[in-house]
């Protein structure tokens, strides 16, 4: 009988054998898939698991300190790369979609690649897939196995792909994944967060990306998705954000005009983002939400809620 507990025995076991004492690189995105599977790891070969955690500048507001500090709590021996900079320098202006995603799967490619390569002698690359991602060719749920998976065919293979690979969770659901978690004794609240996509705020700010935008969208979405938490809806929803549209709006503020950014939120139901319905959430807490948004966060005058369900729509606008 499969229970969380065994599977976590035997898995840890398996590893060990595998593994022996050779070095194991990970790249860690913050979501559940990636975070169990360097838990299960660090369990079986300690610190010879070398974990890397990149700022790509376009996660939610301090994601990358706070998931950061939650992993070194949680004993992972785990290094912090910040190249915000870098992506935002190599993202200007660049308004397509695919462009976007192009560009953020390369520079998360060789930002990896250089860190990889200051880990001597490493033998292993470790992956967060699970099942789904093995018989689909895109996750659903992002991280850096989803952006490896889909640009790796790009100029030749980088060096850290053509190490051995180890997917402990390759034959697990996401059910699954999340028992081990908690078998594991991982918090909750880092189990239960919502599906994050790898290119992050970069495909929720329509059109070109600057510094200011992501951090007027960092702003906006971080009271949205503490609203939910306050109100006890966070657990309601499968998925939610902001987006920044790439268009302005007439305002009043005062005797004055004003001419600012309009932001969209978004609540879906699902089971597995392939279909999607929009949330119903409470009007109470839409029109509290979208005062403190107004009156909090300087160049946005107007929030529009998204009552578009999957299909047609898709959970994100680009
Ligand atoms: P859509 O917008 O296609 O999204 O309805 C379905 C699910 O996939 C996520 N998503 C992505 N995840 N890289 C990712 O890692 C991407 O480029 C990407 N695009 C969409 C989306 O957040 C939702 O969970």
């Amino acid at each position: 009988d499969w229970t969380p507990d065994s599977f976590v025995e035997s898995t840890v076991q398996k590893l060990k054998e595998q593994l022996g004492n050779d070095k194991v690189v990970l790249g860690l995105s913050g979501g559940v898939d990636s975070t169990v599977a360097a838990t299960l790891l660090s369990k079986a070969i300690g610190d010879n698991l070398y974990c890397i955690f990149v700022n790509n500048g376009l996660l939610r507001k301090n994601e990358f300190e706070n998931v950061l500090s939650q992993y070194k709590g949680m004993g992972l021996n785990v290094k912090g790369v910040d190249a915000s900079a870098r992506f935002l320098k190599e993202l200007a202006e660049e308004a397509d979609p695919e462009g976007k995603r192009k560009i953020i799967g390369r520079v998360f490619i060789e930002v990896f690649d250089d860190e990889a390569h200051l880990i001597e002698d490493v033998k292993w690359l470790a992956q967060g897939t699970i099942y789904p991602d093995v018989i689909e060719s895109v996750s659903a749920t992002g991280g850096p196995s989803a952006t490896i998976k889909s640009h790796h065919n790009v100029g030749g293979l980088p060096d850290f792909m053509k190490l051995k690979i180890v997917e402990p969770l390759k034959m697990l659901f996401k059910d699954e994944v999340r028992r081990v978690g908690a078998s594991l004794g991982i918090d909750s609240e880092l189990l239960g967060r919502h599906p994050f996509p790898g290119p992050g705020l970069a495909i929720r700010i329509l059109g070109d990306i600057t510094a200011e935008k992501v951090r007027i969208l960092q702003e906006v979405d971080a009271i949205f998705i503490n609203g939910l938490k306050e109100w006890g809806l966070y657990n309601d929803v499968w998925q939610a954000g902001a987006i920044l549209l790439p268009v302005n709006s007439v305002g009043v503020m005062g005797d004055e005009r004003t001419y600012e950014k309009v932001v969209a939120l978004r609540a879906v139901e699902s089971t597995d983002g392939m279909t999607a319905d929009w949330v119903n959430l409470p009007y109470e807490f839409l029109q509290k939400t979208s005062n403190q948004i107004i009156n909090g966060v300087k160049g946005v005058n107007r929030v529009v809620y998204d009552i578009s369900s999957k299909p047609p729509a898709t959970i994100e606008w680009e």
